[in-house]
């Protein structure tokens, strides 16, 4: 529509104007917002623009690779793929308050930035997918912090560029349609989200290697049967987390003690309110009978029936 495309050329001439011939250097996470961000500035910069992909070891199975072969060479966009599972994994380790594993991710996001921007030289600008829900949640314009969202509070004192948030008036929805009149494809756009601490704030408490196994496994199995049972496109999101809490159960003739998976399924439509999506219960047994026989150390399935308000959608 039109005002669409006045919101396209409107933010290229800023975007024009704001970096002069500086360079910017763009978070890409594989996700419909920062992918959208990239397209943008592209457009308004071309080879100005330099994106990372930080694979922080909290990433989904199979999201990395993933994530390269849809965006990397594709729409001009060049790709820079950081390793930096160790760095994050060390700083979480023996960390268990949700609101400190968040500032840490985020601040070592940060860093790993600055620190490719300074092999690069020439950077004054960091580009980041932030949404105006994001903003909100983070507390900038209300009084209350609900979550740090990793990609919102500003830069550190020292660090030398400036921010560019395109699309940090936009809701989700709106992120979609501008993604899908710049031309990206549908499994681009209609992406569920996936928070920029990914899979840190999924496994509840400390984070461990064995625990993230788990999450990684349990979340793929979802997806298939999500997808395989045609729900994929009406649910807004769809995962497991590992509480952390084992109970008694019984596998052949032996007594298990075994760790819980919730499963997480919400609508939505900006990710400010959320309800519980009302799955089929013969899908949910699918789930939960697979959960259950291929992933090791699961013997109980939860499913979450609370919506947002008096919840959040993630567990962290
Ligand atoms: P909550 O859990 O706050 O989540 O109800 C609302 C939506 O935001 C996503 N989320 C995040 N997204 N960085 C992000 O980019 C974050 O730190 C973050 N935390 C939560 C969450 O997955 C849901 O879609």
């Amino acid at each position: 529509n039109w005002s669409m495309d006045d919101f396209i050329d409107l933010q290229i001439a800023k975007i024009r104007e704001q970096v002069g011939d500086k360079k910017v250097l763009l978070g890409l996470s594989g996700g419909v917002d920062s992918s959208v961000v990239g397209v943008l500035l592209h457009k308004a910069i071309g080879d100005q623009l330099v994106s990372i992909f930080v694979d922080h070891g909290l990433l989904r199975k199979g999201e990395a690779q993933q994530v390269m072969d849809s965006l990397e060479g594709k729409f001009g966009l060049n790709i820079v793929k950081v390793d930096a599972q160790d760095r994050f994994l060390n700083k979480l380790a023996g960390v268990s308050d949700p609101e400190q594993k968040r500032k840490i991710i985020g601040n070592e996001f940060i860093q790993v930035f600055n620190d490719e921007a300074q092999k690069l030289e020439g950077i004054d600008f960091l580009a980041q997918g932030t949404l105006y829900t994001d903003v909100i949640e983070s507390g900038t314009d209300t009084a209350q912090t609900i979550k740090s969202h990793h990609n919102v509070g500003g830069l550190p004192e020292d660090m030398h560029f400036s921010l560019i948030e395109p699309l940090r008036s936009l809701f989700k929805d709106e992120a979609r349609a501008l993604g899908e009149k710049l031309g990206m494809p549908e499994e681009l756009v209609w992406r569920q989200p996936f928070p920029g601490p990914g899979l840190g704030i999924r496994v509840i408490g400390e984070i461990t290697e064995d625990k993230l196994e788990i999450v990684r496994d349990s979340d793929f199995i979802l997806r298939e049967e999500i997808k395989k049972a045609g729900l994929d496109r009406d649910i807004w999101q769809y995962f497991t987390v590992l509480p952390g809490i084992r109970s008694v159960g019984v596998m052949g003739d032996g007594r298990t003690y075994d760790y819980t998976i919730g499963v997480r399924a919400v609508t939505s439509i900006d990710g400010m309110t959320a309800d519980f999506a009302r799955i089929p219960w013969d899908v949910l047994q699918k789930i939960s009978v697979r959960l259950v026989n291929e992933v090791d150390h699961v013997n109980r399935v939860v499913y979450d029936i609370t919506s947002k308000p008096p919840a959040t959608v993630e567990w962290e």
